[in-house]
This record gives C-alpha cells, structure tokens and sequence, in this order.
C-alpha cells in the first residue's frame, strides 16, 4: 500500500550491454511461448521443431555415470579444458574414423557441449570491428555468437560447390580488413546439405591461407550419415590444421544432448585461445560426465551406427508423408537429424514460413521450424527433426494434413463470399 504523502518512486531502469542489444530478434519465442500454452491446456504437441534426440544414450555409458557419480573424488571441480583421458579418447577416435592425428595436449578442448566451444572460440578470435563469414542460412548459434563477440557477420548465400567457393573469395577480396573467421557446418544444420569431398575442404584451406582467414568448422552430425555415406572431417585437408578447428558433440551420436559434451580439435593455437577463455569462465563438464564419455566414444560406434540407422529409417517415414501430402520438393537428406522440407510455392504465396508454423501448431498440434528463422535464405523450408519415432511422424503428417485442407477449406470460403 502506497503511504500517503510519500513520493512517488520512478520504476527503476535495467540497462542491458550494448552487446545484448547487438543480438538479432529471436523468431523461435514466439513458437515457444505458443507451444507451452497448447502443452499446460493438456495438448500433445507432436514436437519436430528441435533437434533434441529423445531416445536414451548408450545404457553402459548410463551405468559408468552412476558409478563414477559414487566416487566423491569426481565432485570436486575439474579441468576446464577436459580431463587428459578423455581428449585422448578423441584423438583416439579422430584417428580410428578420419586417419587424423590430435595431440591430447595441445590440438583438442573439451567443451561444455559444441555451442559453448563454438561461442567461446568467437570470442577468444573476434572483438569490435572484426568480421566472420557465415553462410546463410545458418544455425542461428554461428550469427548470436559472432554477435555477442562484437564481431560483424557477412552473409553469403549457402552452397557447397565452386559458386560457393566463388562468393567466399569475392567477400575475402573486397572487404577491408579482410574477414577473420569463416564458419562452415556440413552436414548441416539447417538444410542437411553436405560436403562434397574433402577436396573441397582443401580449397577452403587455400583460401585461408591466401587471405588469411581461420575456418571454424561445425562437425555436430559427423556421424548422423545414411545409405553408407561417410561425412568428410574437415581435418582430413591437407594443411587444415594450419587454419581450421572442428566442433563434435556427444550430443546426437550419443543421445548424450542434456549431458552437455562437445569438443574442438584442430589448430593448437586456437585450441589454446579457447582454453584461456574458458580457464576464466568455467571449472570444467561434471568429471563422472567426461568419465562416462570416454566410455561411449571408446565403444560407442555400433552405437552410433545404430541410432543413424533409426534416424535414416524416420527420414524414409517423413519424405513418403511429405510426398502424400504434394510436398514433392523435397529432398531425401543423407545426414543430419532434419528434413528440410520445400514448402510448395501455392502456399508460400498465402503465408511466410513463421505463419505457417504457428499455424501447424495451433490448428495441428505439430511443431516444426520455419525456415526464416534461420536466416533471409531459409524462406520458403520448414525444417522437420527426426526426433519422433515413426509412429509419431506419420501422426504428424496426417495433422498436418488436416490442418492444411482446413485452411484451404477457409480459402474457398472465402472466395465464395468474397463473390457473394
Ligand atoms: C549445427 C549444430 N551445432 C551445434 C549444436 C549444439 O550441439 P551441443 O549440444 O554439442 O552444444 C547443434 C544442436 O542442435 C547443431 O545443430
């Protein structure tokens, strides 16, 4: 109760930094906000929007954690950068896999998952004025990263062949300072497109060198490949390590995701910056959680193969829903966790892709991504994770089939009294 007479006192200000206000809108709080009022109504949202694997990581991982989790030597804080085992297994894993050599010591981090790697590399690489080539669209962590770093992004459109090459070079030959960093993702996110080879990587490499910029590659669905399709590494180029460091997960391989383990390996003097940043920030991932992650890489590769077997299966699942419902643009992806479905053109005329993902959520109680919110160049894709199991996904398609002859339903009607 206000006292009578007493002044009244203005509403006190919070001033954000200059760095929070750098960042571009988040496009998903609105889809989230609706999704969470559908759920607390008692709504079963079938959820495609995220690629959050539901199904359970590796059960001896599981039971190495609870072990370790017995020992209170693992409570006590650990090592930023990862205990010495565990960057061992990497390198262990980079050699089995890739044919690619890590020192433990000195050429891989580990990281409280790949998004804090990646965002703590910006950091420790880019400062006000410098500037990061990011292919749009983009996992919106490769843009709010450079961002929060005060670094500016240059756009270039997406591609993976030598057009692509071509835009890379027009912008490292015409801006001034030349770009410091250039971010690449492949298998990607959120399109699924691929690497061609790993000669492609090595053009990469050239172009760094000759103009001096430092790759950072995103490697999380390295190991979500189908129909015996092997994703490249990009430390297989030759020189790579010269100028590059890759980001992996246990996150998607593993079903590991709310376990939070990345890595970066590569160039030792970045590794080395990331490791002083992260040295001031953080003690290090939850040593039962690292112990128990050796265990999953070590012996984890049947594993994996399994759980891209499952997602290969779902893909098949979603591309026949897709084709049922005329979506025919499509195509089969041959990594990631995600579809990047075509949104045909008849629709993309009535709605943007934002719309049209509220839509699916309200009238089908279907989650999906729209592409725009991946950047300018995700307009006209919906973006499916392949995190339902088959039973759901088909569930999915025929909501939002419904949903779909219920607009055109609405259209027709309004035609009709529109004539009227
Ligand atoms: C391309 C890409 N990089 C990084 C991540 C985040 O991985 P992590 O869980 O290791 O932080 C994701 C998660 O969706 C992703 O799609």
């Amino acid at each position: 109760m206000a006292v009578q007479g007493a002044k009244q006192e203005k509403p006190f200000t919070i001033n954000v930094s200059e760095r929070l206000k750098r960042l571009p809108p988040y496009l998903f709080g609105q889809l989230n906000a609706m999704k969470s009022r559908l759920r607390a109504q008692g709504c079963d949202v079938i959820d495609l929007g995220m690629g959050n694997p539901s199904d359970p990581a590796p059960e001896s991982v599981v039971q190495k954690l609870a072990e370790a989790a017995r020992d209170p030597r693992n409570s006590r804080y650990s090592q930023s950068s990862g205990v010495f085992n565990l960057r061992r297994e990497l390198a262990r894993k980079y050699e089995r896999r890739y044919g690619v050599t890590l020192d433990p010591e000195t050429e891989a981090v580990a990281t409280i998952g790949s998004k804090e790697g990646f965002s703590h590399m910006c950091l420790a690489l880019l400062g006000p004025g410098d500037t990061a080539i990011v292919p749009d669209p983009a996992f919106p962590i490769h843009v709010y990263a450079v961002a929060l770093a005060e670094g500016n992004v240059i756009s270039v459109p997406l591609g993976n062949d030598e057009e692509f090459l071509k835009r890379i070079q027009l912008v490292a030959e015409n801006l001034y300072p030349r770009p410091r960093v250039l971010v690449l993702n492949y298998p990607h996110n959120p399109t699924a497109m691929v690497a061609p080879d790993v000669a492609f990587y090595e053009e990469v490499v050239r172009m760094a060198k000759r103009f001096g910029f430092l790759v950072l590659h995103d490697f999380a669905y390295g190991e979500t490949c189908f129909d015996g399709y092997v994703a490249p590494s990009f430390l297989q180029a030759r020189g790579a390590k010269d100028v590059a460091v890759e980001f992996t997960t246990m996150s998607k391989a593993y079903n590991m995701a709310g376990w939070r383990v990345g890595y970066c390996a590569g160039n030792a003097e970045m590794c080395r910056a990331l490791m002083k940043v992260k040295g001031y920030y953080d003690y290090g991932i939850f040593q039962s959680v690292q112990i128990a992650s050796i265990i999953a890489m070590r012996e984890g590769d049947e594993f994996s193969r399994e759980q891209a077997a499952i997602y290969q299966q779902r893909r098949d699942t979603m591309i026949r829903g897709l084709h049922r419902l005329g979506w025919t643009g499509t195509e089969s992806p041959k990594a990631s966790m995600f579809v990047w479905a075509k949104v045909p053109d008849d629709l993309m005329k009535r709605m943007g892709t934002l719309d049209l993902s509220l839509y699916l959520m309200e009238k089908g109680h279907v989650s999906v991504s729209p592409g725009r919110a991946f950047g300018p160049g995700g307009e006209g894709y919906l973006r499916l994770a392949l995190v339902e199991n088959e039973k759901r996904i088909n569930q999915a398609m025929r909501q939002i089939k419904s949903a779909l002859t219920a607009l055109d339903g609405d259209a027709n009607q309004a035609d009709q009294t529109s004539e009227e």
